[in-house]
């Protein structure tokens, strides 16, 4: 039987891999009551594993919002709210937010706004939860049609990772979830990059391994700058241009998931840091072979790359004519803050649409 990682820092007790579940029955102990927050999906598939596999604990509400992050909605913040006054409930309970991304970025926020802040706990039930949105204390909706346009830094009392969720998950939300794995390997964990490289996610032998390592190393980024003043921007690597990638398909009505947008924004942040700091060309090859495997080319073109240019100054990270990077340095070590020059980035999103795929 695998036995899973428990890490106790000062504010989060982490509970990650197989039998994550079981293992948290003692955190449930001091609460009154205890309110599940979830999504229509989530209910279906992940509340009776979690139900059967913490019997001993009693349930007093369950709230369930509507799947998609177009829900991720100061509409359905309200209704939580709404909810939670029906429910009565207080400072002595404790909320358990089940579900993916999307659930614990709104339920979070719900959760550390009502009452002026009840205690939760998160179960992320997809890969990318398990491995990045459920762990640092990032909250929010989306508004005005911005991402995270309003939100809160606020911990959860516990992460609770089982993987047991997964057998549900859609193949699309496993990409996604996998994109963000690559990222942990390429920025900071050269020993987790090798064991991914050459694989499709199908391919990977020992998931329980991989998001035990992936989600410590993002608790290494955040227990040591929650408020992303330094070190936790090295988790931007690919967002600069995969946030523009992003808007930029929703927007033409075509939308991708958060991970196809960040595999793409790799490739390009990958040719910009070979072009900065010489990275070998076989690092690039490599790095472009793996996402190549992984995810089909988005088919955008040269004359989309000014419309994608505007949408990246959108950027809370924009400074005039430069844009403020995430690269990397080498495989495993990442650098926060370089400017990149305006034509230099044009250039990358032509290597991609022209460096056409390099798998043999
Ligand atoms: N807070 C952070 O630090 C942080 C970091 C990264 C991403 N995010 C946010 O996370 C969101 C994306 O999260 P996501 O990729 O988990 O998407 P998601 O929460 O939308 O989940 C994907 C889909 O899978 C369903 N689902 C969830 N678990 C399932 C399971 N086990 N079996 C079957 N279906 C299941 C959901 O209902 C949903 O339809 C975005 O809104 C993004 O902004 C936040
Ligand atoms: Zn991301």
């Amino acid at each position: 039987m695998n036995i899973p990682l428990v890490l106790e820092t000062d504010t989060v007790s982490y509970i990650i891999g197989d039998n994550a579940i079981e293992k948290s029955v003692n955190k449930f102990r001091q609460f009154k009551r205890i309110i599940v927050i979830t999504d229509d999906n989530v209910e279906k598939y992940c509340l009776p594993v979690f139900r059967k596999k913490l019997s001993s604990i009693e349930i007093d509400g369950i709230i369930t919002i509507i799947s998609g992050e177009e829900n991720k909605s100061i509409h359905q913040l309200i209704y939580i709210w709404n909810e939670l006054t029906r429910l009565n409930a207080g400072r002595d309970d404790l909320i358990v937010n089940l579900g993916g991304g999307v659930l614990t970025d709104i339920a979070g926020m719900a959760a550390a706004t009502f009452k002026r802040g009840l205690q939760f706990m998160n179960f992320p039930t997809t890969l990318l939860g398990m491995v990045d949105a459920a762990i640092g204390g990032k909250t929010g909706i989306d508004f005005a049609r911005f991402k995270n346009q309003v939100g809160l830094f606020v911990n959860p009392t516990c992460v609770i990772a089982d993987p047991v969720f997964l057998s549900t998950l859609e193949e699309i939300h496993w990409h996604s979830g996998f994109a963000e794995v690559m990222k942990y390997g390429l920025i900071m964990d050269r020993e987790l990059w090798q064991k991914l490289e050459g694989k499709n996610y199908h391919e990977v032998e020992d998931w329980n391994n991989v998001i035990i390592k992936a989600a410590r190393d993002k608790i290494d980024i955040v227990r040591f700058d929650v408020l992303e003043k330094g070190i936790r921007k090295n988790l931007n690597f690919g967002h600069t241009i995969g946030h523009a990638l992003e808007s930029f398909y929703l927007k033409s009505g075509n939308p991708v998931t958060h991970g196809m947008a960040i595999a793409a924004g790799m490739i390009c942040e990958t040719w910009l840091s070979s072009k900065i700091y010489s990275i070998e060309c076989t690092c690039l090859e490599s790095i472009v072979k793996m996402i190549d495997k992984n995810f089909s080319r988005f088919n955008f073109t040269e004359n989309d790359i000014p419309r994608i240019m505007q949408l990246m100054k959108q950027d809370k990270k924009i400074r005039k004519n430069k844009q403020n990077f995430s690269l990397l340095r080498k495989i495993g070590k990442a650098v926060h803050e370089v400017e990149v020059d305006n034509n230099l980035i044009i250039q990358s999103l032509e290597f991609y649409i022209n460096r056409k795929s390099i798998i043999s």
